[in-house]
Order: structure tokens, then sequence, then C-alpha cells
């Protein structure tokens, strides 16, 4: 299996991240991905380079259909009109006539959240987006908003490596069929200097990274690492043809380790309750 199925279509395994990338160098990076094989790319308005990732995808190497494009609405847009303009503009600024994945990036508590998935059934309604979803959401978050029944939740895209490994949020996710997705799935290049990871990946011929993503694509989870340059491009990809054994995903399953990069609601030494 090398993709989720959502409630329109499926989401692949391994995505391209573009957070950080911007202008000229987003667009190139975007478009040897594509060169290289990624059919999922995943941006947000906030990272400013939605027309970078537009630009690469009018270089015309994949047809769209073939693509899986996910872009975010920021915390500040999550009323009913703002979500609708803020569609608006990622289409126009992608370059494209529909979002396979439309996310809110971050809840606001301030912000009902039955009006904001209101905008978003309307967007599915209309065609605009194929599925809309949400990220940093906890458990009791995401179980509120799939409560509401306003608009079908696809995806909860939160921080997940093998230093954050949120079992318990990913077993509520699975139980509320949302598919789970991992964001920084290197923690930003703390996981690599994991000596754990690097005795793994030397009994396959592996990298550390690719042991972290294969070890996410055994959970079944989604993962989008950000890379600039081909040869980092290319390793990510290295995750399909190989497994690791029941042993070696076990010592990469209970790391122990509890170590969140992007501080969340409820983040603190409490944090890690739930999650066996
Ligand atoms: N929803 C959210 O709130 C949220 C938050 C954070 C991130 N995200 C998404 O998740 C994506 C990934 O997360 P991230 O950008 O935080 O970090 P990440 O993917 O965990 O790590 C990126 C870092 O790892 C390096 N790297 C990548 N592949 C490598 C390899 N094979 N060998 C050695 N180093 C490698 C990159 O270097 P080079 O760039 O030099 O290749 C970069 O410094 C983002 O780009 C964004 O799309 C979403």
């Amino acid at each position: 299996m090398t993709a989720i199925p959502l409630h329109n279509g499926s989401i692949p395994l391994i995505g391209f991240g573009t957070w950080r990338l911007r202008g000229d160098e987003c667009r190139q990076a975007v478009e040897t991905a594509l060169e290289c094989g990624y059919r999922h790319i995943d941006t947000a308005a906030a990272y400013e380079n939605q027309p970078a990732v537009g630009a690469a995808l009018r270089a015309g190497i994949v047809p769209r259909s073939d693509l899986f494009l996910t872009t975010k609405v920021g915390p500040d847009r999550l009323r009913h009109d703002d979500v609708l303009k803020a569609a608006e503009d990622a289409l126009r600024e992608l370059g494209t006539d529909y979002l396979d994945l439309f996310l809110i990036h971050w809840p606001n508590a301030d912000v009902s959240m039955a009006a904001t998935f209101a905008a978003m059934a309307r967007l599915i309604d209309e065609g605009a987006i194929r599925n809309c979803g949400v990220s940093n959401f906890t458990a009791g978050r995401l179980a509120e908003a799939a409560a509401l029944g306003v608009a079908p939740i696809s995806v909860n895209q939160v921080e997940y490596h093998p230093h954050l490994n949120q079992k318990g949020l990913h077993r509520a996710c699975r139980e509320m069929g949302v598919a789970l997705t991992s964001y920084s799935p290197f923690a930003k290049g703390r996981i690599p200097l994991d000596v754990r990871l690097a005795e793994v990946g030397a009994r396959y011929g592996r990298s550390p990274h690719q042991v972290a993503l294969r070890w996410l694509f055994q959970r079944g989870i989604p993962a989008i690492p950000k890379a600039a340059g081909i040869g980092h491009i290319r390793e990510n990809l290295g995750v399909a043809d190989w497994a690791l054994s029941e042993d070696d995903f076990a010592v990469i399953d209970n790391l122990g380790h509890w170590d969140r990069l992007l501080p969340w609601e409820g983040s603190g030494p409490c944090d890690q309750a739930d999650n066996g």
C-alpha cells in the first residue's frame, strides 16, 4: 500500500514538504521532486510560496490529475467567508482549479468551528476542494469537530516522528476515520543524530532519514519531508522497496523519547498522557 484512502481519493504515503522554501529555490525544488517521482506536495498560505509551487506545477512535469496537492488556511482566516476567500486565493496562486486537501493550519478557539466547516462543506460541494482537514488538532478538539458533522474531516496533520510517537492520537484519528499525516518527520535534523536509528539503518544499508520514513510508512502514516537539493529529495523517496523487520520496527516504535518541536495546546510535561 502506498497511499491511504480518504473521503475522496487517497493520499500518497510520501509527500514533499515546502516550509521555508521560497521563490526560485522553491520552484526548483518542487520541479526536482516531481521529476524524481513525488506526487504529493504540501504547502500553506503561511509559507508564502504558493505562487512558486504553482510555477513548478505549470512546468507540466506531471498531469494535474496525477498529483495530490495540499494547502492550508491560517488561523486568522477561519471565519466562513474568509475561508472561501482563502481557498480562492490559494487556487489562483497555485494555478489550479481544485485542491486535493484544504487544511485548517492551526485551530482558533475564538472562531466557531461550525462556521469554518460550513465553508469547507461548501467548497467540497462546489468542487473547489476534494477533501478538508485539520492540522495541529488534539484528539479532543478533533472529536469536537467531527461531532459537528458539518463536513467530513479527512486528515489531521501533526508533528510526528520517532521522538514524538503520538500513538494515542494516531489511534484516536483512526477510530474517527481520519488519516493522521506526519509533519517534521526528521524533527528538523534531530532524528538522524539518534544513534539507534543509525544502528537499525546500518543493517539495511539505509540512512537514519530513510529509517524514520520507513517506520512511518509501516505505521501507515503519510509523511511530508522537506528537502532542498536533489540528493535529499531522492533519498527520501527510498521507502517503498524495503521493510523494517518486526524487531527493528519495535525498536523505533518504542524509543520512549518525547520531544515536541512546535508547542500546541495542552503540550507540556503531561502531554504524553494516554499515549499507550
Ligand atoms: N502543519 C504544520 O503546522 C506544519 C508544521 C511544520 C511543518 N509542516 C510541513 O512538514 C514539512 C516537513 O517538516 P519540516 O520542514 O519542519 O522538517 P523535516 O522535513 O523534518 O526536516 C527538514 C530538514 O531535514 C533536512 N533533510 C531532508 N532530507 C534529508 C536527508 N535525506 N538527509 C539529510 N538531511 C535531510 C533538510 O535539509 P535540506 O533542506 O538541506 O535538504 C531540512 O533541514 C514542512 O516543509 C511543511 O510542509 C507542517
